[in-house]
């Protein structure tokens, strides 16, 4: 059984999708820990109703980046993680965790990969950008996370049709709900990998 620690910083949709594989059986994982960077996100309250251990860390509230690192790393080690899952986190994860969880740390993206990734892609400027290039499928993606932003080996996809007439909203509704099927399936999938090296 692996360890998982997701780190969210909104309203944790993907977060939820994840407890209810694991209640439903077709996730074969625990959650060990919740991080949040923001002690208002909706997030936090499904961590504390599922009783989820839980902690808020801002990278800002630090002297340094050392310390920023070091309570970081702490914590992963006290909840025993496998693998980080980030569910919509939107701060930057610092090098020497990725390299100390290399291959192990998941991200999903709201759009079909290498497009509409990389700095300055999240949320919903996703979505407006996929609209405003009149693309007619978008989608979303779930990634091995490395140092270079929305590039790391892609692990799974599911795509949705763009009607010229979906709104920001509408686009951003049918790509949440296939990234609630996609990132526990994808999650599940990897573990198996896992268990075969
Ligand atoms: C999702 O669209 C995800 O792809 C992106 O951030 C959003 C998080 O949504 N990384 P939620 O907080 O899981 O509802």
């Amino acid at each position: 059984m692996k360890n998982l620690v997701v780190f969210a910083s909104g309203s944790g949709s993907n977060f939820q999708s994840i407890i209810d594989a694991i209640k439903d059986g077709s996730l074969n994982a625990i959650i060990t820990g919740f991080i949040t960077n923001k002690a208002e996100a909706y997030s936090l309250e499904r961590a504390k109703k599922y009783d989820i251990p839980n902690v808020v860390i801002n990278p800002n509230n630090f002297d340094s980046e050392r310390e920023y690192v070091s309570t970081l790393v702490s914590q992963l080690q006290d909840w025993n993680a496998d693998l980080l899952i980030l569910a919509g986190y939107l701060k930057k994860i610092p090098s020497e965790v990725i390299n100390k969880y290399d291959q192990r740390i998941l991200n999903i993206h709201p759009s079909l990969l290498p497009k509409f990734g990389g700095k300055g892609f999240y949320g919903i400027k996703v979505h407006e950008a996929v609209i405003a290039s009149g693309d007619t499928e978008s989608g979303c993606t779930v990634h091995i996370v490395t140092e270079e932003y929305d590039k790391g080996p892609i692990l799974g996809q599911s795509k949705v049709s763009v009607s010229p007439s979906d709104t920001v909203e509408d686009l951003s509704k049918k790509v949440l709900i296939e990234e609630h099927k996609l990132f526990p399936d994808t999650i599940q999938t990897y573990i198996q990998t896992l268990k075969n090296k």
